[in-house]
């Protein structure tokens, strides 16, 4: 769910059609008839999939299908799915919070594009959406998935002891926020323009995702590690200019439709660089 284009979502198909087919052959004596596999890739209406459709390992051992929408709702028939699979997609959120963008609310987010260095009103507005957002994709997934099924989550997210404004992704989407707001400084947009924008992302911690889980009632908390960052080798130059690639993929679409014409998005990136 939320597999985005390829290609990172056929190893993780790949992996878990070979750990089953594994599993199957070791409990299996008599492997005349090996399972058949369907594997359904989810993701909003608007992805690519004829980008993904067209990159599909052509050796695979599975049939595939295309299934557009939220995950936040049902997409699936009941009892249908036995293994459900999600990476990199759980943290954006169904909506930015509402009161984050009501100027009468104390969780207003002014001169600020994103929760991490915010007031505590407005971290916690994001936190709650965040459980929210989690208890419905779980309520979904709880009539699709079959009794014993599974659900893999990966997210990137803090440890427990980390603050929000500690958080690697998290500064550096304060700092897209403090571009934007010289780029008002510069009349290029306006400040009010910036305040109306915040970035539907939320970083959770393990004891976050445990308690919504736990609250969700509807399954069972088998395995959850923090799995630590690789370290890269790369100069100081080069990932700046990765993060900042990294970024601009996935918020170019959002800055776009709320500023339309206004930012020259080579412009705000340069200076994010
Ligand atoms: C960063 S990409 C991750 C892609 C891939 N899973 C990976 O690990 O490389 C996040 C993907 O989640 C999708 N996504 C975000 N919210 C979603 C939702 N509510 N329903 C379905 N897909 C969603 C986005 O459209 C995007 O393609």
């Amino acid at each position: 769910m939320g597999c985005s284009v390829g290609p990172n979502t056929f190893v993780a198909v790949q992996n878990i059609v070979e750990a089953v087919l594994n599993k199957y052959q070791n409990l299996v004596h008599d492997h005349s008839g090996l399972p058949e596999f369907l594997v359904f890739l989810n993701d909003h209406a608007l992805n690519d999939f004829n980008t993904l459709f067209t990159s599909l390992p052509p050796d695979r051992n599975y049939y595939i299908a295309g299934v557009p929408g939220s995950f936040h709702g049902r997409l699936f028939p009941a009892d249908s799915l036995h293994i459900v699979h999600t990476s990199y997609a759980l943290q954006w959120l169904s909506q930015v919070p509402e009161e984050v963008e009501d100027v009468s609310s104390p969780a207003w987010n002014k001169g600020r594009v994103y929760y991490s260095s915010a007031g505590d009103q407005t971290v916690k507005a994001y936190e709650d959406q965040f459980a929210r957002d989690l208890d419905c994709f779980l309520h979904a997934r709880a009539k699709e998935v079959v009794c014993g099924g599974l659900i893999m989550i990966l997210v990137p997210g803090r440890l427990n002891t980390t603050p929000h404004d500690r958080v690697f992704s998290n500064i550096s989407y304060d700092i897209l926020g403090s571009c934007l707001m010289d780029m008002a400084k510069m009349g290029i947009t306006s400040e009010e323009k910036v305040d109306s924008f915040n970035i539907p992302i939320y970083f959770s911690s393990p004891r976050e995702l445990e308690a919504t889980v736990e609250k969700n009632g509807y399954f069972s908390l088998e395995r959850l590690e923090c799995l630590p960052l690789k370290k890269s080798q790369d100069t100081i130059q080069q990932k700046a200019r990765a993060v900042s690639y990294h970024i601009r993929a996935g918020l170019e679409f959002l800055l776009k439709e709320h500023f339309g014409n206004e930012i020259i998005m080579d412009e705000l990136f340069d200076s994010f660089q």
